[in-house]
């Protein structure tokens, strides 16, 4: 899928896509890789529907880019070192890496729960990344004019954003955790790549997004970028990786986390690997680390003469009432909770269906209870019940032969013929929830066809129109199965098999007459609300 392509589509008509859709019959031209990371997790404590949100983005663009024919790199893993992973691990009364054992699994049993296809997994406490991140921390320390010095430095320290903070950030009163400190440190010259960055920012649309993000950056930028502590004593702060040019310090967790997007593809060690997948095509984070990401990390990458990621994509936050989501809240939600109530694919489809990608979004009970049921139970779960009912009953339950096409089935064929590149389209524009709305336009829209057309009547008196009518029906559940199989793997496999479709592509008209239908039970029982 060509997400650069999509990216300047994106802002133009659907109808760009249809035009597409007429020309080539399947969406996009192969781009052969894509490399896609979530940001690696603190193990601070369990992970929460924040965490997962992300994790399964990342999944379901993965999947969408395999349908397309992409080779994908879909990296994820836990951030294990610093002063907020010490302090948990203090609090519990246990030494860190004991306390990092106990807590990397509880992100990766989640992720395979929510049926994450990641290829790898980082855990910056392994010999792997300890390595690279000494490696990156040497060569920039070596390189000739010296992007690293040591300094001594005084100011405030936010133990919470785990950095010193400016005198104008201390009286904005944001901060918590904040205490005076005087010491020795190393520092990055990230001043030295201001105008650079700025530059690249201002001739790379497609670079930050979404793009008011990119404009926010570039505000911060206009004020004059410091250089950045990378260093912390041990005397204060042991739990890190140390400094390969001096055995006092251990290095900033931003230092060594950031890294993880090229030690995991090889950076130093294996040469093929990383010149296959890096530089990275999207790196999804969260907008509270923006910053981190499109300053220190690509100064970082300048320095060592790097690729920047192509796309660095911020999404909003997951909310309770109007706060953000967050542990040290206390409002965080499970989503261990929500799997086992409801199963895995409803939470996916809910999260990917509910936020608008760059924006904030409220996660109650109520609203995931409400579009489960008009979406999964009364849409997609009625079709599936409808097509395999009334095939059952007068069909002897094969799927039936295609007749000549009717107006009301070329609107219906019409739509299902661009619904691949269309869907394709959005997702490459990270417009998730408007790709799934428009699948599930199409199942509407056979819900309604299947109200006027009533075949539950034609049967009694005509019975090839009957079948004609409930090809197209059959057919439209299929495609839009295998459209929402990224979003939900599972379910969508369920109705494909029980379709005799199990390997079946994206093109209309793939379902062959004649397959015999499999019984199934109701795919998303309607969830009574007294029952909550
Ligand atoms: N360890 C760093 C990231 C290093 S990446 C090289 C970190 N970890 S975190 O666990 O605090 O946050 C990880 C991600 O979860 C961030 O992208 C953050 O935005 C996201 N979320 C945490 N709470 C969230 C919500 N309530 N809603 C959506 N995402 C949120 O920062």
């Amino acid at each position: 899928m060509g997400y650069r392509l999509a990216c300047e589509l994106s802002h133009q008509t659907k109808t760009t896509f249809e035009f597409l859709s007429s020309i080539f019959y399947l969406p996009f031209k192969p781009m052969n890789k894509f490399f896609i990371t979530t940001p690696i997790y603190y193990v601070n404590d369990v992970p929460h529907i924040g965490h997962a949100y992300t994790t399964i983005l990342a999944d379901v663009l993965t999947r969408f880019h395999r349908a397309a024919g992409d080779e994908v790199f879909f990296i994820t893993g836990v951030d294990e070192h610093g002063q907020k992973v010490l302090q948990a691990a203090q609090k519990r009364g246990v030494f860190p890496q004991q306390h990092c054992d106990e807590l990397a699994p509880r992100f990766e049993n989640l992720w395979k729960k929510l049926n994450i296809g990641n290829d790898d997994f980082i855990r910056t406490t392994e010999a792997r990344h300890t390595k690279v991140v000494q490696t990156v921390l040497q060569q920039i320390y070596d390189k000739k004019d010296g992007d690293i010095y040591v300094d001594e430095y005084e100011g405030w320290y936010s133990v919470a954003e785990e950095r010193f903070i400016t005198e104008t950030e201390m009286a904005s009163g944001q901060f918590r955790d904040v205490k005076q400190i005087k010491e020795r440190n190393y520092f990055f010259k990230m001043s030295r790549y201001q105008k650079k960055l700025i530059e690249y920012i201002e001739s790379h649309s497609e670079f930050i997004q979404p793009l008011h993000r990119a404009n926010e950056i570039l505000g911060f930028l206009k004020q004059p970028l410091g250089d950045l502590c990378i260093s912390r004593p041990k005397s204060r702060m042991s739990w890190g990786i140390e400094l390969p040019f001096d055995k006092e310090y251990v290095t900033y967790v931003w230092f060594d986390a950031l890294v993880n997007y090229i030690s995991v593809p090889g950076y130093s060690v294996d040469q093929k690997k990383f010149d296959k997948w890096w530089p990275a095509d999207l790196h999804l984070i969260g907008k509270d680390i923006l910053t981190t990401h499109s300053v220190y990390w690509t100064t970082m990458l300048f320095s060592l003469g790097l690729e920047l990621p192509k796309t660095i994509f911020a999404h909003g936050w997951w909310l309770t009432g109007d706060t953000k989501m967050s542990k040290s809240l206390g409002n965080v939600i499970n989503p261990m909770d929500f799997i086992e109530k409801y199963g895995v694919d409803a939470v996916r489809y809910f999260l990917m269906r509910e936020m608008v990608l760059g924006a904030d979004a409220n996660f109650t009970e109520d609203a995931f209870i409400k579009r489960y049921n008009s979406d999964l139970a009364n849409d997609f779960g009625n079709l599936l019940n409808r097509v395999s009912g009334l095939l059952g009953k007068n069909h002897g339950g094969l799927v039936p032969t295609p007749g000549a096409m009717t107006p009301a089935e070329e609107e219906i064929v019409l739509f299902g013929r661009g619904l691949s590149v269309n869907v394709h389209g959005l997702v490459a524009a990270l417009k998730i929830h408007e790709a799934i709305d428009e699948t599930l336009n199409l199942v509407r829209l056979v819900n309604k066809y299947l109200e006027s057309q009533a075949p539950w009547k034609l049967a009694k008196t005509d019975l090839p129109s009957a079948s004609r009518v409930l090809y197209v029906a059959a057919e439209a559940l299929r495609l839009s199965a295998a459209l929402l199989k990224p979003v939900m793997p599972s379910k969508t496999q369920t109705v494909l098999d029980i379709l005799g479709a199990g390997n079946s592509g994206l093109t209309w008209g793939e379902l062959k007459p004649g397959t015999k239908l499999q019984t199934h039970e109701a795919l998303f029982p309607r969830i009574e609300v007294e029952k909550k």
